[in-house]
């Protein structure tokens, strides 16, 4: 598959390590750093020895799994990890991992000595079609998401789906979410084409075009002025519904649980405040409930869930602002709705 260019850096898919191995072999770099979870760096590591024909050297550095330890302290402990093995400024690091290790490893190489050169392999279904793009890196502060970071581009990133086989399917369905929404926001033929496939096994060619359209469309709006917001539709109910169902459920929903719960809501918003049919939102509504388990937003979390969305750091002079679907496939932003129609949005939900 041919690689994508994306502002001034590579996307490669598939197999095609053949790019990092000429990069390793260029004596480019003075040493090699692999940053890696403590599930990537026994599940994913070996595959990805094994695909660069085992030839390199470098130093691992483990971290925790999950969002929790995507903070400061590991980020104090990882700076202090690379000056102990003498990195330094022509130093490489690869992060190989989800999207909590892509995260904060960019972080950390775009800070350690005022920046090293980072390489992205990202290794679940999230980080491929939607942390991949984008040059977001960042860390959360006492459990606010992303509450610092740069915009920093990786010298490459390579997406291989082979490292998909591994994931657990719920972390397969958490990524499909993203998937769903490029075709909701940007292309109703891809949209379509994704209701016909099965999440548990994405193809390539898919991924492709998920990371095709983020790509379109940071390109055109790098920092978030603009179209980009057209990323965030689904996110304001969602991550207001992620953050209630972290504090308030034994099992919180994932990423893209919630956020399909917000495609449904913000579709619903849509009819009203924009020119999305309601056969249109029947039909999201109808495939998000065939793929996600139904949830139950509890009419005493709706205050809670106003305050969150009224926090998001999205909006501007203290409105709510969405991004709203036209018509399945396009999508528009800076929408304001009134607080009497996001509750009913939740209501809908709720009646389905
Ligand atoms: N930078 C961006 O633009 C951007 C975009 C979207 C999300 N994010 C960030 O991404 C993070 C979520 O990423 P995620 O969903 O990848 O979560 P994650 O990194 O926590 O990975 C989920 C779990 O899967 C495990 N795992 C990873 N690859 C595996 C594999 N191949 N096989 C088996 N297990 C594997 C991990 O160890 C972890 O336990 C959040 O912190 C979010 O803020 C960033
Ligand atoms: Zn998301």
């Amino acid at each position: 598959m041919e690689p994508l260019t994306s502002a001034g850096h590579t996307l490669y898919f598939e197999s095609s390590l053949a790019a990092l191995k000429t990069l390793l072999e260029s004596n480019k770099y003075s040493k090699v750093f692999v940053l890696a979870d403590e599930h990537t760096s026994e599940i994913c590591l070996p595959l990805f020895q094994s695909l660069l024909d085992d030839f390199w050297e470098f130093d691992l550095i483990e971290t925790s799994a999950g969002e929790e330890n995507k903070n400061i302290d590991f980020c104090i402990g990882i700076w202090k990890t690379l000056l102990d093995f003498e990195a330094d400024r022509k130093s490489l690091m690869i992060n190989l991992g989800g999207g909590v290790v892509t995260d904060m490893g960019g972080f950390i190489a775009s800070t350690y000595k005022r920046g090293i050169d980072f390489i992205n392999v990202p290794t679940t279904l999230l980080s491929q079609v939607d942390a991949s793009v984008g040059g977001k890196t960042g860390i959360d502060i006492d459990n606010v998401k992303n509450m610092v970071g740069t915009f920093t581009l990786p010298q490459m990133v390579f997406i291989e789906t082979a490292f998909l086989k591994t994931l657990p399917q719920r972390e397969l369905l958490s990524g499909f979410a993203e998937m769903i929404k490029h075709g909701l926001i940007y292309d109703k033929p891809y949209y379509e084409k994704l209701k016909e496939s099965n999440y548990l096994t994405p193809s390539a060619q898919d991924i492709y075009r998920s990371v095709e359209i983020k790509n379109e469309v940071v390109t055109i709006d790098p920092h978030e002025k603009n179209l980009r917001k057209i990323l965030n539709f689904g996110h304001t109910i969602g991550h207001a519904i992620e953050g209630y169902s972290l504090v308030n459920d034994k099992n919180p929903l994932t990423h893209g649980e919630a956020i399909a719960i917000g495609f449904v809501c913000e579709a619903a918003l849509s009819i009203k405040n924009s020119t999305l049919t309601k056969e249109e939102l029947n039909d999201i509504s109808g495939y998000i409930l065939s793929l996600y388990p139904k949830y139950h937003i509890k009419k005493e979390s709706f205050d809670t869930l106003l305050e969150l969305m009224q926090s998001d750091k999205k909006n501007e002079d203290g409105n709510i602002l969405f991004s709203l679907l036209e018509s399945t496939g396009k999508c528009t932003f800076n929408c304001r709705v009134s607080t009497a129609d996001i509750l009913s949005s939740l209501d809908y939900y709720n009646s389905l």
